[in-house]
């Protein structure tokens, strides 16, 4: 079983290109379903979710081939709407499909997906709003069967109780493929939200609202192929930066838009790093040690999002002073703690609040990846970690962090895969 053995301790510097969106590519290579032709997607990340996500579209009837960092989709001979349940297990987001099969055949057949390590991850709103807009959806022995109803998927209001990204994502796929106007109120706002909408919006569909919890879509117009560039990774450069924050330096990001990570700068300045911004670009100059900081609270962006909430806890166990954290999205989303407690963090969790007492240093440990933000934090730790820690589970990691040991090692860190 490979890992990731980390030698901490040494400060990180240099200048890094963020990789494009994990949250942002892979539903919008499910929306390529909607184009019966070419769709060529740039700054498409090398992770095995986008691997898993290009299996399901060649299952489909796509070709799906990678050409560097882009990925070329065609979409003409879609000959399929069912998706076979190993394929479902891999990700999450994988549920996705659901809206975009509907729109394009008129019908799908798939299992629950997987990817349940932060609690129960329901997905009631998205099959409720699947159903006003005129699904049809038999839900047996975890799997489920969709289909339009006698008059077709129709565009109405739909509310969603919860700005959840995947029911917003597929809502607005299924809305695509709809005739007559939908309206999405309650929408989530993230930024890959946005770029789904750009990337449709490019293909010809008329989508708008997008970054509003109000998102309209004229349903029913046809598609056509798009060249698109996919948005950089926020929660991956958040994990730079926090890597940077805990183990000092100064390391230079390209390829993120620092109004995507508004909150995590926050408290990054807070600890006492210093930042820089421009169009495309942050500048970390870490402090070491790291202060405690204000409560940290997740919530729907545009506040501190749940994906980087494990990633700056271990930054900050390794630092001075003390910060409540608050998860207020995920049931499950503190399997991190224990791992963290190995390499000495002082972490006290009770249900939603983990209270973080910086110890000045953490200590070199053998840990396991949990999930794939936690195991994210792990290395973020480590990197600050007086000694040597071994990370292992990589599979969590590698579900979206590109080359993590290549891109840590050009600036600095001393990080290698032992397989
Ligand atoms: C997406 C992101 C994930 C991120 C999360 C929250 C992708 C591929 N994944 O996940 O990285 O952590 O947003 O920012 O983009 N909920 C329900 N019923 C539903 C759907 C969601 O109750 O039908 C609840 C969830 O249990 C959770 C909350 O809504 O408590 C938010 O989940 P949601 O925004 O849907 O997360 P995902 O889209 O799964």
């Amino acid at each position: 079983m490979s890992y990731y053995e980390i030698q901490g301790g040494r400060p990180l510097g240099g200048t890094l290109a963020v990789h494009g969106a994990k949250n942002s590519v892979l539903p919008i290579l499910a929306a390529c379903l909607l184009v019966p032709g070419q769709c060529i997607l740039h700054n498409c990340p090398d992770l095995s979710d986008v691997s898993a996500t290009l299996d399901i579209l060649r299952l489909l009837g796509c070709r799906a081939d990678r050409e560097g960092d882009a990925v070329i989709i065609d979409a003409s001979a879609v000959n399929r709407s069912d998706i076979p349940e190993h394929l479902m297990r891999e990700m999450r987001s994988s549920v996705i499909f659901l809206g975009a099969l509907l729109a394009r055949l008129g019908a799908a057949e798939l299992s629950y997906p997987g990817g349940c390590e932060l609690g129960p991850r329901p997905i009631d709103l998205h099959l409720a709003a699947l159903r006003a807009l005129g699904a049809e959806i038999l839900e047996e022995q975890g799997a489920l069967a969709c289909r339009c109803c006698r008059g077709g998927l129709r565009g109405r209001e739909l509310c969603l109780s919860i700005p959840s990204v995947g029911a917003t994502e597929n809502a607005m796929l299924a809305a695509c493929g709809c005739p007559g106007v939908t309206t999405i109120i309650g929408g989530a706002r993230e930024p890959e939200i946005i770029d789904l909408q750009s990337f449709l919006q490019a293909a010809g569909a008329q989508i708008e609202g997008a970054g509003t919890s109000t998102i309209t879509v004229q349903g029913g117009v046809p598609l056509h192929p798009v060249e698109y560039r996919v948005m950089g990774d926020r929660i991956a450069a958040a994990t730079y930066l926090c890597a940077a924050a805990a183990a000092g330096g100064e390391v230079e990001l390209t390829g993120v838009a620092p109004d995507t990570l508004t909150a995590v700068l926050a408290c990054l300045e807070e600890a006492g790093c210093t930042l820089h911004t421009g169009p495309d670009r942050v500048v970390l100059t870490g402090a070491a040690p790291m202060r405690g900081i204000s409560p940290v609270r997740t919530a729907p962006y545009p506040g501190f999002p749940t994906d980087a909430q494990a990633i700056l806890m271990a930054a900050l166990a390794g630092g001075e002073g003390a910060t409540l954290f608050v998860e207020n999205i995920f049931d499950a989303r503190y399997r991190h703690v224990d791992e963290l407690r190995r390499m000495g963090a002082d972490i006290q969790v009770a249900g939603r609040a983990a209270m973080v007492s910086g110890v000045g240093r953490l200590h070199g440990a053998v840990v396991r990846s949990t999930d794939l933000r936690g195991g994210a934090a792990l290395v973020v730790a480590a990197l600050g970690a007086e000694g040597t820690t071994r990370v292992s589970e990589l599979r969590h990691i590698r579900r979206g962090y590109q080359a993590l040991d290549k891109n840590l090692r050009t600036l600095g860190a001393d990080i290698r895969e032992i397989p």
